[in-house]
């Protein structure tokens, strides 16, 4: 069986039990900016958790299916082994109280068992903790199937979620199949969303974080597509299947595994950056980059040969443009790196720290360059190194957190451009409609800016017209853009701010305007923004660029969202 016919009966077969199929999501969140990629497929429907009923609104029925595109950076360290990938299709079934344990499993047992002709290794059921019962349910329903292989784990295996801040959550069951190296593969994870948590995993792990019981079970099922595939075509390796060319080095699997993900990142609006998403594709690029003599164009024209029908987005164009610009700085990065390394008599690892967070360079290259000048290492070189690294990443956390509740998954140019046009458009929204307008959340990347507001209806166009011919006048203006701290409490009396997030004391007041033209909009925000709203026409190709509504439609009751680019 190919992997193109998995995929396409995985679909069918849950079509007939009823599902719908909906397109995978794409690889930037749409509802979450405080996560950086999607990495599961149940990330798309976590409003239908929590609101079931919205699901029959949507999709006219209360059960999906999809394959979703995912990344996960995780397991980056084990990439190159049999099984560990960054980027991944993901197989999901979910139901939003349309059924509950029993389908679930059934379903699952079914399509393994016949139409994979797959013989189960064994699977996990969720032991019990200190405050959430062992799943005898689930283990009666294997039973009944004659599955008699089953291990039992806790909190750690088999919990599941939430992703991001907040979310649903709950017990897995998982099923594991056998590879041609005889190794146990975790093929198929069924989570039961039964409860909601108030913060983070990690918050959950810490017990910092309340869960709260669903009004109705969720199921969320999520297989992932290249191992499936390596246990169906009895092979050693997921990089020995159809979807990919028999890779067998470490080094050509850590090639083809990160160029896939590459190429799905770029292909959806990520661009390499020093912040969040485009931090991650930055270092999976420097990563490929290091490896000299790759023929780039050439492994991105397979990688999309294969994916292409699945994936119309996939732009090679753009891929290759952006890693041999990402290529080029990151040669000229290593030369300006030997030459600050020439500098030092013993060099320790906190000057390293300096070079690679400045430079960007990788430790790995900056070790392998000392070597080859012969430059002495200091002792501890290792140990200061990850302090220095550590500090570091302490202090970038604070400032991230701040940036992404701007909503922006990167700081390149386009993204602070739609950023600032995300002010003038919240103002221009109170102007049209009314004071009631209140920013609900947003969401930014380089190619569009996404807007929720509290709203009760549906704009008419006569109300978008207006929206745009406001902000586009704000643009021909060229209005400067700016920002104070001051006292929070000052702040409230002449700034907007959205009223689901915390602040602190000080906070920083964005402004578009000035005294001397008058303030159009001022909003609490940590930025970045551009200086001058008139940057927004650029266009070095040609017309001014305009600001244009592309979509308007509700997320929940009473909140609206507005998708819109400049173009
Ligand atoms: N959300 C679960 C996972 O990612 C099941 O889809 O494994």
């Amino acid at each position: 069986m190919t992997s193109n016919e998995i995929r396409s009966k995985f679909l069918e077969f849950f079509k007939e039990k009823g599902h719908k199929i909906i397109p995978s999501a794409s690889l930037i969140p749409e509802n979450d900016p405080s996560v950086l990629f999607t990495t599961a497929g149940m990330q798309q429907f976590k409003l239908y958790y929590t609101n079931p009923e919205l699901a029959k609104r949507d999709f006219g029925v209360n059960n999906v299916a999809t394959v979703q595109k995912c990344v996960r950076t995780g397991d980056i360290e084990e990439v190159g082994d049999n099984n560990h990938l960054t980027f991944f299709e993901m197989l999901g079934n979910f139901s939003f109280g349309g059924y509950g344990r029993k389908d679930a499993i059934e379903y699952a047992h079914e399509f393994i068992t016949k139409e994979m002709g797959l013989k189960i290794s064994y699977v996990t059921i969720f032991k019990g903790s200190q405050n959430i019962r062992r799943d005898d349910e689930s283990e009666k329903i294997w039973q009944s199937l004659g599955v008699t292989n089953i291990r039992e784990e806790g909190m750690e295996d088999l919990f599941w979620g939430p992703t991001g801040d907040s979310g649903p959550c709950g017990l897995t069951t998982e099923i594991y199949c056998k590879n041609a190296s005889d190794e146990d593969v975790e093929i198929w994870n069924i989570v039961f969303n039964e409860y909601f948590s108030d913060g983070s995993r990690e918050k959950l792990d810490k017990g910092e974080a309340k869960l709260t019981k669903l009004p109705v079970m969720g199921v969320d099922t999520g297989m992932g597509l290249e191992r499936l595939v390596s246990v169906v075509q009895n092979k050693k390796s997921v990089y020995d299947t159809d979807l990919f060319d028999n890779e067998e080095t470490k080094e050509k699997r850590i090639i083809v595994d990160h160029t896939r993900a590459i190429t799905f990142m770029i292909s959806d609006g990520v661009r390499p950056s020093n912040k969040g998403s485009g931090y991650v594709l930055r270092r999976l690029m420097r990563t490929v980059a290091s490896y000299k003599n790759i023929d780039i164009e050439k492994l991105v024209e397979i990688i999309i040969e294969k994916l292409r029908k699945q994936y119309f987005e996939l732009n090679k164009e753009w891929v290759v443009l952006e890693f041999k610009n990402e290529r080029a700085a990151y040669e000229q990065a290593y030369n300006h790196t030997e030459a600050e390394i020439s500098k030092h008599q013993g060099f320790t690892g906190y000057q390293a720290f300096n070079i690679s967070s400045t430079l960007g360079t990788r430790i790995s290259d900056i070790i392998e360059i000392a070597k080859k000048k012969g430059t002495v290492l200091s002792d501890k070189f290792k140990d200061e190194f990850e302090e220095a690294s550590k500090k570091h990443q302490e202090l970038s956390r604070t400032s991230s957190a701040g940036m992404f509740k701007g909503g922006l998954v990167d700081s390149g140019e386009e993204s602070k451009k739609l950023h600032t046009a995300t002010h003038l458009l919240n103002q221009a929204l109170r102007i049209v409609l009314g004071e009631h307008v209140v920013q609900k959340g947003s969401n930014i990347n380089a190619e569009r800016l996404r807007f929720d507001f509290v709203h009760p209806r549906k704009l008419s166009e006569e109300e978008k017209d207006e929206v745009e011919r406001i902000v586009n006048q704000k643009i021909d203006e060229g209005l400067p853009v700016g920002f104070v701290e001051m006292p929070r409490i000052e702040a409230e009396k002449i700034a907007t701010h959205s009223f689901n997030e915390k602040y602190g004391d000080v906070v920083k007041v964005y402004s578009i305007g000035d005294e001397t033209k008058g303030y159009f909009s001022r909003e609490f925000c940590g930025g970045p923004h551009v200086s001058n709203t008139k940057e927004l026409a650029d266009n070095p190709n040609g017309a001014p660029k305009r600001f244009k509504i592309q979509k308007e439609e509700a997320v929940s009751a009473g909140v609206r969202r507005i998708k819109a680019i400049l173009v």
